[in-house]
């Protein structure tokens, strides 16, 4: 449950609660803000190299998105692949990833599109026709992989192959920089990243009949340089009690809710995080400044 998190000495909630409409309208506007390099370094790295990634992967693919609904790094993809044969959008949700299939089959008119809604806590394989396809490969782009503790991450890896049946990735992943470019990319001056962390108190008042008041909580994100990760927090900005339906919470003043981890890796830990799950870096493509990287990995 959501909450669960909220009862414990180091509060915390899981950072997937933080994509309601709402939130995931923020994080697109997210995406747009100049101290957010992620997404664009990314696109670019996708549209540069067009060419050698449709290579690696090979005609006649058929490409799984996990978390799929933005179409933009998608069409990239697509649009360079020589003879896709299939795309596989795939989210918890059967209604929105039906819905997601829907609006892509406009940004994607020549290639077959089948949504397939995936539970990450499940066993489930991909469906039997699907399967039966050549050149399955997973596409996960955006650092996503990085909302992952290490040992999840591996998990992650794992299910792509035995799951997905996928023994090719194009993997997006957040590289290590100076503290204080990670940093802004979290703290922007316009509050945007601001907004985004506090829809999950507005969130859980709207839906969970939660009373936080968004003024006695600041936004903070720190670079933890051991762990490795950007943490977004949630400080309280004095002692309070809030109410969460019928439950009553005692935040202490300046106590912390943690609300996301975004690791960030080195050429090197990624690759070793690959290697732990089975799988080798065949290709890794950068930016000019070295920010962010797109990899290719197969399963050895
Ligand atoms: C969607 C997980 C890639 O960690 O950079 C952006 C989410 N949080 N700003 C990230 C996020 C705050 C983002 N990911």
């Amino acid at each position: 449950h959501a909450i669960e998190g909220l009862g414990k000495k180091d509060k915390k909630l899981n950072p997937k609660w933080f994509y309601d409409n709402e939130g995931s309208k923020i994080f697109e506007q997210i995406t747009r803000l100049d101290e957010y390099y992620v997404t664009r370094t990314e696109i670019d790295i996708l549209k540069e190299n067009q060419d050698e990634i449709s290579n690696y992967i090979g005609e006649h693919a058929t490409i799984i998105e996990p978390g799929a609904g933005a179409s933009e790094k998608i069409k990239i993809l697509i649009q360079s692949l020589k003879k896709p044969e299939l795309y596989v959008p795939s989210d918890i949700s059967e209604t929105y990833i039906k819905d997601v299939a829907k609006k892509l089959e406009k940004a994607l008119p020549n290639i077959k599109i089948e949504p397939w809604a995936f539970d990450f806590q499940s066993n489930e394989k991909i469906p039997n026709h699907i399967y039966e396809k050549k050149n399955l490969t997973t596409f996960f782009p955006g650092s996503t992989i990085g909302n992952f503790e290490p040992s999840d991450a591996i998990n992650f890896l794992k299910k792509v192959k035995n799951q997905f049946c996928s023994d090719k990735i194009v993997i997006g992943v957040d590289l290590i920089k100076e503290k204080e470019i990670l940093e802004k990319a979290y703290n922007d001056g316009l509050g945007i990243t601001s907004k985004f962390n506090k829809n999950i108190l507005r969130r859980m008042n709207k839906e969970l009949n939660a009373n936080f008041n968004l003024d006695f909580f600041k936004h903070d994100a720190v670079f933890n340089e051991k762990k490795s990760r950007i943490e977004m927090h949630l400080v309280s900005q004095k002692k309070q009690h809030v109410n969460i339906g019928q439950t009553s919470f005692l935040f202490h003043d300046q106590e912390i809710i943690h609300t996301e981890s975004s690791y960030k890796y080195s050429l090197d830990t990624f690759k070793n995080l690959a290697k732990d799950a089975g799988w080798s870096v065949a290709k890794i493509w950068v930016d000019k400044n070295k920010l962010f990287s797109v990899q290719f990995l197969t399963h050895q």
